[in-house]
């Protein structure tokens, strides 16, 4: 309890620091006895500062690197979630730097013996100095039975570490959630709690051996992809050894032209491999920015750092699939039908006014040259556009959108006339053609359905429900029983939340005591 209090106090003393705090009554309007309970965790006065909102991302950045790893993830998890802190504030945190220095080798030794065996440790030769250092790990490089490769090891006491800080976000989001019921839109309680999931995953590195195994045997067909191998024998829950990878870095562009490297087939072949991972196979590496992507003289493109990956269920897949394709068609009528019949869309919203919409984000940017246009940015302004329409988006599908972001972002660096349209064609074709028949198949089902509903007014929703749910059948989808299970992980939560109902009215009897005898 006094833990938390005093972690909870480093966060406030941070938050002050930084000003957010400011802004964050700005714009919640506590009252005067919670904007003390504010100023009293951050030890700052009430003296008025002048806000500059517009860098308050920039300062809440600063804030978070200086508080340390739980909550640079946290910021990084807000900054993949618009839907939640708005998109502003989401690019900015995009900016939060994860380089740490790095812990000495004589605990990085000890790390891998405790592992491992002193017996299986006497096997690594030349381990070297830490090649690159973050939040959550280092990496080294070494040599295993005259073999090459690259040693990743948690930082010590990390898992401590994020424990203890997350039950304190956890008591602190219930505290503001509690005290301020205006800000439950934030969703602060689901945030830490959906963090402490993926960061349990990363900090368990077989997870991330396990996800590059997985992605290996998915993309063994695909032209140009090469997974690195994991060696299981050097790999457990703090340490995760994998093949060094023979090649250069992506942002390389020098030793990439030296090599005489053909930058248009890599700048395609980047997108391609993308987009067969996560329409093909529905298991995406959720994190292929320029620095974890290395590619050999041959031109195989050669991922690293598989902590993030995402998964698309086929439903999703199919959408994802269908949607792409009805814009690269500028179909806007076929792309609303897909989100009606799947029950994206409820079935009270104007499928008129959808697809209008639909065709002014499509329209301005396809009247365009094509070359310029991200498909990433179209599926951000679509998510948009539904949430408007009241559909909630999906965090797989925002992660989805936000990897292809970078995706393109780094094909473009490689070919700045990069066309995505053209390049995701024949993916997505191929996909939909193997998966759902025939176009005329697809077109012809869409406008048997939209007929039969057109003459039954009162039918609608019942055929929308039943089409879903057979749908669902035919997929053989498990959403129903995800959807079970975060029902159920909630109501813990809640309860959970009582708990700190009880901790909260002990806090306020502190603060107040502390205000009186000030
Ligand atoms: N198998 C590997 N071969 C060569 N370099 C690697 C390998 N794995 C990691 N690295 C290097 O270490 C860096 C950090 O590893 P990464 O897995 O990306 O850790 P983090 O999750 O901290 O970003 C990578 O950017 C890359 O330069
Ligand atoms: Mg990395």
């Amino acid at each position: 309890m006094i833990k938390k209090l005093l972690i909870l106090i480093k966060i406030g003393r941070a938050l002050a620091k930084s000003s957010t705090l400011d802004y964050f009554e700005q714009l919640y309007k506590p009252n005067i006895f919670i904007r003390s309970c504010i100023k009293i965790f951050g030890f700052s006065s009430f003296r008025k500062k002048s806000l500059d909102s517009k860098s308050v991302g920039l300062r809440l950045v600063k804030a978070l690197e200086e508080l340390g790893p739980t909550f640079i993830k946290l910021g990084q998890f807000l900054g993949t979630r618009p839907d939640i802190v708005g998109k502003d504030l989401a690019i900015e945190l995009q900016s939060l730097q994860d380089d740490l220095p790095p812990f000495a080798m004589s605990i990085a030794k000890q790390s891998i013996i405790d592992e491992i065996g002193q017996e299986k440790f006497n096997e690594i030769k030349n381990l070297s100095e830490p090649i690159a250092a973050a939040s959550i790990a280092q990496v080294h490089f070494a040599d295993i039975d005259e073999k090459q490769f690259a040693i990743k090891i948690l930082r010590p006491g990390i898992e401590k570490r994020f424990n203890d800080e997350l039950e304190a976000l956890m008591l602190f989001a219930s505290i503001v959630e509690s005290l301020l019921p205006k800000t439950r839109r934030l969703k602060l309680i689901e945030v830490v709690h959906l963090l402490k999931e993926i960061t349990t995953i990363e900090m368990d590195l077989r997870f991330e051996g396990s996800a590059a195994s997985e992605l290996k045997k998915n993309t063994d067909q695909d032209p140009k992809f090469k997974v690195p191998n994991i060696n299981w024998d050097f790999t457990s829950k703090r340490i995760l050894t994998s093949e060094k990878v023979d090649g250069i870095k992506i942002k390389d562009l020098n030793r990439i032209n030296e090599l005489k490297i053909d930058k248009k087939e890599l700048a395609k072949n980047i997108i391609q491999n993308f987009l067969r991972q996560a329409v093909g196979d529905g298991f995406f590496h959720g994190d292929m920015h320029q620095g974890n992507l290395f590619v050999d003289k041959e031109g195989n493109i050669i991922p690293v750092d598989f902590g993030i990956m995402g998964r698309l269920d086929k439903d999703n897949r199919k959408y994802l699939a269908e949607i792409l394709y009805g814009f690269i068609q500028r179909d806007y009528e076929k792309v609303a039908e897909v989100h009606f019949i799947a029950g994206l869309v409820p079935a009270d919203q104007s499928k008129d006014s959808f697809s209008q919409a639909l065709r002014s984000i499509g329209e301005p940017i396809f009247g365009q040259s094509i070359k310029n246009i991200s498909a990433g940015k179209l599926l951000a302004q679509l998510f948009e556009i539904t949430e408007q329409f009241n559909m909630a988006t999906q965090p797989q599908l925002l992660l989805l959108q936000k990897t292809m972001v970078v995706v393109e972002g780094v094909a473009r660096t490689l070919d700045e006339d990069a066309n995505i349209w053209e390049i995701s064609k024949p993916v997505l074709e191929g996909w939909l053609k193997k998966e759902v028949g025939p176009e005329a198949k697809i077109n012809q089902a869409i406008e048997t359905t939209s007929k039969v509903m057109d003459r039954l007014p009162e039918l609608p929703k019942m055929m929308d429900k039943a089409s879903k749910a057979l749908e669902l059948l035919a997929a053989g989808s498990v959403a129903y029983n995800q959807e079970i299970a975060k029902q159920f992980e909630l109501e813990k939560l809640k309860l959970k939340n009582q708990q700190n109902k009880i901790i909260i009215f002990f806090l306020i009897i502190v603060i107040s005591l502390l205000i009186i005898f000030n």
